[in-house]
């Protein structure tokens, strides 16, 4: 297993996924000899893990059965231990996009804070693209570090323990794409652009406040950026329900000239998404979205380094 790679079997000293349910995951480092506990029961790594294939429905001891799942930065992003706020795949996907990541691609990143977006920009760039992420916290670098490792990616990975508005990233007209989330990222454009290539590249400034979108825009105009541009992504996840709909009684002139489309003999309807009659109401399949919406992350600000 690698974070890059797939691989059919879990081995020792893998990251894999325990999928216990909806929304009830946690991972866990395969060990010859090590037990994980979990709500139906203990799972035994070197009998219940090693040797089968990712994806296997495992038993517990108390009866209950879990999924293992092949990491992904997507889960990973679901399942990490938070060192610091993090990005999730939402922005991600978005960040991704419009900094033009694709194989090959050399980024630069600060700060590194607890690796989420990192796994997905290495997963992005591999197998000849390069990470130069920054860390200025000694702890948060060393433990990054540590993970990449763990997951087999530290050939794509680089992790420097530096302040990038004081040092920069590092490296001298490499980088394709830069990213940055830092609390003063305006401070950081300077070294953003030396460090991107002479021809040009792209930009992204994760910030929460407006404030902090404002000083950046500014610095990055004094740089020569162009096609400044700030954006906010919002995700909305929806339920597949079943509803009730009471039919209302309308009297026996209404039932006579029926236009509800709902009638319980016509064996068309059974197994289509809506028109099941049952004493009275009406059934159907509808998406609902959650009631919590999702809250404001961060705005992203984008730009471009051009060669004129
Ligand atoms: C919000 S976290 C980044 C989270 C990361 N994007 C993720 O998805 O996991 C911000 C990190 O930037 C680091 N940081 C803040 N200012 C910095 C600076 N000037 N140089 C380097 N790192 C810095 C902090 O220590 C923190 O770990």
């Amino acid at each position: 297993m690698s974070f890059v790679d797939y691989a059919d079997t879990i081995k020792d000293g893998d990251t894999a996924i325990v999928f216990l349910g909806h929304e009830s995951m946690f991972p866990v480092k395969v060990q010859h000899g090590s037990k994980t506990q979990t709500k139906y029961g203990v799972i035994r790594h070197s009998s219940d893990l090693i040797g089968k294939r990712y994806g296997s429905k495992v038993t517990c001891s108390k009866g209950g059965w879990v999924f293992i799942l092949h990491p992904t930065p997507e889960l990973w992003t679901m399942n990490l231990p938070h060192r610091t706020q993090i990005l999730y795949s939402t922005d991600i996907s978005l960040i991704t996009m419009m900094l033009e990541l694709k194989p090959g691609s050399i980024v630069c990143e600060s700060g590194t804070g607890s690796g989420s977006l990192s796994h997905a920009i290495i997963r992005t760039v591999a197998p000849t693209g390069h990470l130069y992420t920054v860390e200025f916290h000694q702890q948060r670098a060393e433990k990054a570090k540590e993970e990449f490792q763990e997951h087999k990616v530290e050939h794509l990975v680089t992790v420097k323990n530096q302040d990038v508005c004081k040092n920069g990233f590092g490296v001298s007209n490499v980088a394709d794409a830069v990213f940055l989330d830092i609390p003063s990222p305006w401070e950081a454009i300077g070294h953003a652009k030396s460090a991107l290539k002479i021809e040009g590249g792209r930009i992204c400034s994760f910030s929460p406040c407006i404030e902090q979108v404002q000083r950046t825009c500014l610095a990055m105009e004094e740089h020569g950026f162009t096609e400044i541009n700030t954006l906010e992504i919002l995700l909305r996840v929806y339920n597949v329900r079943t509803i009730s709909l009471q039919i209302p009684d309308l009297g026996k002139a209404a039932e006579d000239n029926s236009s509800t489309g709902f009638d319980s003999s016509n064996q068309s309807n059974q197994g289509s998404l809506y028109g099941i009659l049952q004493q009275g109401t009406a059934q159907f399949k509808s998406g609902v979205p959650l009631k919590e919406m999702v809250g404001h992350t961060g705005y992203l600000t984008f730009a471009t380094k051009s060669l004129f």
